[in-house]
């Protein structure tokens, strides 16, 4: 079998993306019609040229901005279905799921209408596809500690549909000390825990993502290379970092895939897997970050057959359920 044969059929789980990442141009463009929203783009060919970024914020600014015609629960629906369809085209069987809420409670659209329009599209893949799902719920780091707590407050009566929280948005300047006392509430109460960290941040906020939130993964992570006594640790440790190779290159972390780090954190010894992040905003979905960081780094058949275990043994589902995979 060639190598992108191999890529494309083998199960994985994808444990980074971010459902809102997930609207595509011609989705954003049928619900803003639906709902009678005015965009500020003329055409689906228009708001793709718009998507050029210079970095994370030049990307973030577009990304809300897309966000804002999702007003009902069927919308909700509708994009996560979309991306569940996708992921299982890619012959994704597990999916960990992201959600901004702050995104929309702030737009006035209710906590409710989120998830439970996310939930139900979880709950329809379950039954048809017999592909698992599970919620993690984002803080927005560009937002207060304080209205991280208020939307603590407005997501425990749901608390049975998600699995984790995690941290995003805007990382320069917000340091995932910033949340450390929210984060210790969530720990409390049982949740799974990751933090976006060193995607254009510094290596620091990594270990601060480790020590101060506990987090169990990174999201990202890829600059811990800039520190040696870092990259060693989470080696040791097997710390899984989630890496979105197509989202580097758009967010321009790096010039090109040649120039990716992927290889060199491989060599490291850390526990690496592959995601989309955001696929309908930087090219591609899982499987075609597999394809792009595989055709530019000569990797093996060797390193897919790990990366793909990596992705079930780094998820949060049960021994029993990875030992399928494993
Ligand atoms: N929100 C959506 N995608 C993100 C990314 N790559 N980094 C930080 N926040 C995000
Ligand atoms: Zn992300």
């Amino acid at each position: 079998d060639n190598i992108h044969t191999i890529l494309r059929q083998m199960p994985k789980a994808e444990l980074h993306i971010h459902i809102e990442g997930s609207l595509e141009p011609e989705l954003i463009f049928a619900l803003a019609e639906r709902n009678r929203v005015e965009l500020k783009y003329a055409s689906v060919e228009e708001l793709r040229r718009a998507y050029a970024f210079t970095d994370l914020q030049s990307f973030l600014d577009i990304y809300y901005a897309g966000a804002s015609v999702l007003l009902t629960e069927q919308d909700f629906y509708d994009m996560t279905r979309a991306y569940l369809q996708r992921a299982h085209a890619d012959k994704v069987r597990h999916a960990e799921i992201f959600f901004d809420p702050q995104t929309h409670t702030e737009r006035g659209v209710e906590f409710a209408t989120c998830i439970n329009g996310i939930h139900r599209a979880l709950e329809d893949a379950k039954a048809q596809w017999d592909m698992s799902g599970a919620l993690i719920m984002c803080f927005l780091r560009h937002l207060s500690e304080e209205e991280a707590f208020a939307t603590l407050e407005l997501a425990l009566p749901y608390r049975d549909k998600f699995i984790g929280i995690g941290l995003d948005s805007s990382e320069r300047g917000h340091p995932p000390e910033k949340f450390a006392r929210v984060f210790a509430q969530c720990r409390e109460l049982g949740f799974h825990l990751v933090a976006h960290a060193g995607e254009e941040g510094p290596p620091a906020y990594i270990s601060t993502a480790l020590d101060v939130l506990h987090v169990e993964r990174i999201d990202h992570g890829v600059r811990c290379l800039d520190d040696a006594a870092l990259t060693q640790r989470l080696a040791r440790e097997k710390i899984a970092l989630t890496v979105c190779p197509l989202s580097n290159i758009k967010l321009r972390v790096f010039d090109c895939m040649p120039e990716h780090n992927f290889a060199k954190l491989l060599d490291a010894g850390v526990t690496l897997t592959v995601n989309s992040d955001d696929p309908a905003y930087f090219g591609g979905y899982i499987n075609d970050n597999f394809l792009a960081l595989f055709d530019a780094l000569s990797l093996t058949q060797e390193h897919a057959r790990q990366l793909a275990r990596n992705s079930f043994a780094a998820a949060f589902i049960d021994t029993a359920a990875k030992q399928k995979y494993l």
